[in-house]
């Protein structure tokens, strides 16, 4: 069923999936804060430009939004001209952005008072997975808004799960990262040992990709890492964000995760080589730039 829906943030991965709404059927209105942005997007695809979240809200009735962090959604949503003031009662509101769980409770709150229903619904899967519409949507609310967001989210999306109660999605999201985090590191190590070992990394990978050590990371990321390019991908800037959320969401929880909190010093090390919008797999050129040392 084709419906009216806003998109909020046309960056590396908004772009796309409003561009997917917009082929699926879907009336779009987007804003994006950089409006040449917004009018490359238009040009791309059928759909409506809005000069403010406000604007691009009126008349929807779901509204996506994909922008950076925690105060980016909040100037979004709640701004002089966010999203709640441009949408209408019994509509809903749906954030693809990777953020706290704390600040999903909190606009679902705000926008509770106006009886409009959040859903948290952070994405993985990279600028690739949006850009060929299979993300993976790990999402948080009340069953029955996910049952009519779900469809639509289709798009855009191979899966979507809901894990719970607003804020669920948000906290699945943070699992995802942390094993992330271990994953490229032992790439990193793995690829570097290749290396000092005298074997050929192509033909290493080609043997243990398919066995007990094989990885997206592994299959998506070797080749690039083993030519020393990152300037692509996802960012090791976004990275740390994602990984300081994990973190401060484990001294509430209580879990130990020493790993993450080791990786992301060594992100740390990535930004002060110069990598902060360095895809994550840069992990192994922080190695090399040890190794030179
Ligand atoms: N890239 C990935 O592989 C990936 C994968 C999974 C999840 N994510 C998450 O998805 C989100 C977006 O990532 P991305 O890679 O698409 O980022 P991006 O390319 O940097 O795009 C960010 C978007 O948000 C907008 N924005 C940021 N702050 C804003 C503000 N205060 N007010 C209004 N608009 C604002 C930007 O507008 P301008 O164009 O004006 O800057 C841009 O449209 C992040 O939370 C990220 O962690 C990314």
């Amino acid at each position: 069923m084709s419906m009216n829906v806003s998109f909020i943030g046309l960056g590396v991965m908004g772009y796309p999936m409003a561009g997917h709404l917009a082929n699926a059927g879907h009336t779009v209105t987007v804003y994006n804060r950089t409006t040449a942005k917004a009018e490359q997007w238009a040009q791309q695809y059928s759909g409506e430009v809005a000069l403010t979240p406000a604007l691009a809200a009126k008349g929807a009735d779901i509204v996506f939004m994909c922008v950076g962090n925690d105060d980016d959604l909040r100037s979004v949503v709640y701004g002089e001209n966010g999203v709640l003031t441009g949408m209408a009662d019994g509509t809903i509101l749906v954030d693809h952005t990777t953020t706290s769980a704390e600040v999903a409770r909190e606009v679902s709150a705000k926008a509770a008072l106006q009886n409009i229903a959040f859903i948290d619904a952070p994405v993985s899967g990279g600028q690739a997975g949006a850009e060929n519409g299979v993300l993976t949507v790990m999402a948080g609310g009340d069953a029955a808004v996910f049952a009519k967001v779900q469809p639509v989210m289709a798009a855009f999306s191979r899966f979507s799960q809901l894990l719970g109660e607003v804020g669920s999605g948000q906290l699945c999201k943070m699992v995802n990262q942390i094993c992330i985090a271990g994953v490229v590191q032992g790439l990193a190590e793995g690829l570097h040992f290749a290396k000092q070992a005298g074997l050929d990394g192509e033909k290493v990978i080609e043997t243990i990709a398919k066995g007990a050590a094989g990885s997206w990371q592994m299959e998506n990321r070797h080749k690039t890492m083993l030519a020393g390019e990152y300037e692509f991908g996802f960012a090791v800037d976004w990275m740390r964000k994602d990984l300081g959320i994990a973190l401060d969401e484990a001294k509430n929880n209580g879990a130990t995760l020493p790993m993450t909190a080791t990786v992301d010093q060594y992100y740390a090390d990535v930004q002060a080589l110069g990598g902060g919008r360095y895809d994550t797999s840069s992990l192994l050129a922080r190695i090399e730039a040890l190794h030179k040392n």
